[in-house]
Formats: structure tokens, C-alpha cells, sequence
């Protein structure tokens, strides 16, 4: 590639990476709100809240938008990071005189590409432990709770339904969010209720020297059968999954043995990210062509309040959880 062919496309990939960078700052801002509810709401009110927030954010259709051109923006600004950081190594006739590091670039930027890497090695593990158990594997729990009107333990629903649990661990069943009537569970509870209801008949006849006719037996039971049992699963409502109680266990010592390896994870990685910001942020108004002298001072402190006040407000979530517990 020809030298002014290699810078335009060097600043092609400047002006996306700065574009998916100042939206993952909004990003950013948004999952922290969402976040700190963590620790502002509190009990069964907090979970309430929390469960329900993560709910909306699951099923309205803008938020998904949002959240597809979320994950885009993390594979575009690393990928294009990478490439970024190759071609301006390749151009360079002489490699970093690490004797005079601040003649080639400042120095944040040149740690910027370690810092991306390790923010992104941060985001897989954490969309593992949250993102997967939430979106995709079914083994996150729905949200229950004990009801002194069911007098049971109840599936907190979508519709505020109480559904016992016993209830549907013996006819019904659950996938993903849904909570079903199961057709061959309650047909089996049916069968051995109706088997129960013949056993009782045929006692009390045998106390009283009655006979009874089998064949009555085996009509009665394909009558009832017919009668009452389910041709089909019947949804019932759907319920919240629980992912309040997976993050709070999460961070919870007494709970989780490893609960401290992954505050330290959390703490060092916003600080990684917080660097990662102080340099990230007003640069990408300059590879915009949205710096202006007048201006750049301010989006220069902006970025930087930004790089220490976010990081360090979704470092204190994980802090607090670990020492309320
Ligand atoms: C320490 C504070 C944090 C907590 C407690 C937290 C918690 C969570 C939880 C519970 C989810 C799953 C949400 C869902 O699937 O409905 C999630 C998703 C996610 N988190 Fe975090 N997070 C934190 C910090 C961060 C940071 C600093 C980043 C980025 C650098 C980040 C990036 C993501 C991404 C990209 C997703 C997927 C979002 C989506 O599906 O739209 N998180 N987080």
C-alpha cells in the first residue's frame, strides 16, 4: 500500500474506532444506572426492582437494537484496534525508541492497545458469568418468594400471579422464562390421584362386603381420564429470571468461596478501564474533526471526570456487595 493509501485508511479506522468508542461510553453510562441499583434499592424490593429492569432491558425491542449494535461496536473497536496498531507499527521505518518513548506518540496511547485487550478479555469473562447464564444457558433460577397467602413458596410472575412452586414441580415445568402446565406431568398426577380415589372405594367396599366391578373400575378410570386430563402443555405466565440473586451471590463471600478473586478481577479491571478512558475519550472528538481550540480543553477535562468517576462508580458496586454481606 502506498503511504498516503496506508494514512487514509489510518484514519478511516481512527474515525470508527472513535465513533464505537463514544458508544460505548453511552454504553457505558446506561448499564451503570442500571447497576447501581444493586446498591441503592435494597431486600426483596431491590430484587423486585432489579429483576424487573433486566426484564424490560431483555424484552423491548429498542434496548435489543441497542444491545446488537453494543456487542458490533465491542468486536468493531477491538478488531479495528488490532489492525490500527499493526499498520502504525508497519509504517514506522524505526520501532519505538523505548530509550525516548515520547517521540513517537504520548504516552497513553501507546499502552492504549494493551489497555483495549485487557477491557476486552474483562468483557468476555464477565458476559461468561452474567450475559450467558441470563441470555443463553437455562440455569439461571426464576425469581420466587414466600407468600404468606400461598402459604407456600410462589413464582414471582410477569402478570403478579402467584404460582406455587410445589405446583409446578409436580405438573407443571419451566423453559427459559416460561412457566407451563405440562401435559404429561399432570396427566401422570391426574392417574395417580383417580388410582388413589379407586383404592379408597375399593376399601370402604371391602368393609361393608360390597362388590365392585372391575370393569366399572376401568370405565370410571378412562372417563376421568378423558374428562380432566390436559391434551396439550398450557402456558401459564412467565416468570423473572433471577439474575439479581446470581449477581449478588456472585460478590457475596459467604456465599461464593470465590468471591474475593473476582472483586479484586472487577476493582483492577475499572481501573484499567478508567486509563483506557483518560486518553480514549477526547481523542476520539479529535479523530471526529470535533475538537476545536476553543473547546478542547473542556472535552479534555470532561473525558477525564468521566474516566475516573464512571470506572470508579462501577467499582464500588461489586465493594459494597462484598462488604454488606
Ligand atoms: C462492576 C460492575 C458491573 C456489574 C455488576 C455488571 C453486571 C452485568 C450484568 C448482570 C449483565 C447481564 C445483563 C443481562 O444480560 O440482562 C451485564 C451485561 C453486560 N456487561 Fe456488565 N456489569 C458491570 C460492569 C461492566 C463493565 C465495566 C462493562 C464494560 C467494560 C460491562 C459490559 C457488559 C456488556 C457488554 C454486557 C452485555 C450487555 C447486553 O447484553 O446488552 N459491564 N453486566
Amino acid at each position: 500500500m502506498s503511504n498516503s493509501a496506508l494514512i487514509k485508511s489510518s484514519i478511516a479506522k481512527k474515525y470508527w474506532m472513535a465513533l464505537t468508542g463514544l458508544f460505548l461510553c453511552l454504553f457505558l453510562v446506561g448499564h451503570l444506572l442500571g447497576n447501581l441499583q444493586l446498591i441503592f434499592k435494597t431486600g426483596e424490593e431491590g430484587r423486585r426492582a432489579f429483576n424487573e429492569y433486566a426484564y424490560f432491558m431483555g424484552h423491548n425491542i429498542f434496548i435489543k437494537i441497542l444491545s446488537y449494535l453494543t456487542y458490533a461496536s465491542i468486536l468493531f473497536h477491538a478488531v479495528d484496534g488490532i489492525l490500527l496498531t499493526i499498520q502504525n507499527r508497519k509504517a514506522r521505518p524505526v520501532k519505538y525508541v523505548y530509550s525516548n518513548p515520547g517521540a513517537n506518540s504520548s504516552l497513553p496511547s501507546r499502552w492504549m492497545a494493551l489497555l483495549g485487550s485487557l477491557i476486552l478479555v474483562f468483557i468476555v469473562t464477565h458476559m461468561a458469568n452474567f450475559w450467558w447464564k441470563m441470555k443463553i444457558s437455562e440455569e439461571i433460577p426464576l425469581h420466587t418468594y414466600y407468600s404468606q397467602t400461598a402459604k407456600d413458596t410462589v413464582y414471582y410472575t410477569l402478570n403478579k400471579k402467584q404460582i406455587s412452586v410445589k405446583d409446578i414441580r409436580e405438573k407443571g415445568k419451566i423453559e427459559g422464562e416460561k412457566i407451563f402446565y405440562s401435559a404429561k406431568k399432570f396427566n401422570a398426577y391426574l392417574e395417580n390421584e383417580i388410582n388413589q380415589e379407586i383404592n379408597k372405594a375399593r376399601n370402604e367396599a371391602e368393609q361393608t362386603g360390597q362388590n365392585i366391578n372391575p370393569l366399572d373400575i376401568e370405565k370410571f378410570k378412562t372417563e376421568s381420564m378423558e374428562k380432566y386430563s390436559m391434551k396439550e402443555d398450557e402456558l401459564i405466565d412467565e416468570g423473572y429470571k433471577d439474575l439479581h440473586t446470581v449477581v449478588m451471590q456472585f460478590f457475596n463471600k459467604d456465599k461464593n468461596p470465590r468471591a474475593i478473586f473476582y472483586l479484586i478481577i472487577y476493582v483492577i479491571s475499572m481501573g484499567v478501564l478508567g486509563f483506557h478512558l483518560w486518553h480514549g475519550f477526547a481523542s476520539s472528538f479529535q479523530s471526529l474533526g470535533l475538537n476545536h481550540p476553543k473547546y478542547n480543553k473542556l472535552i479534555k477535562k470532561v473525558g477525564q471526570g468521566f474516566a475516573v468517576i464512571v470506572p470508579f462508580l462501577f467499582a464500588i458496586i461489586p465493594i459494597l456487595i462484598f462488604i454488606n454481606k
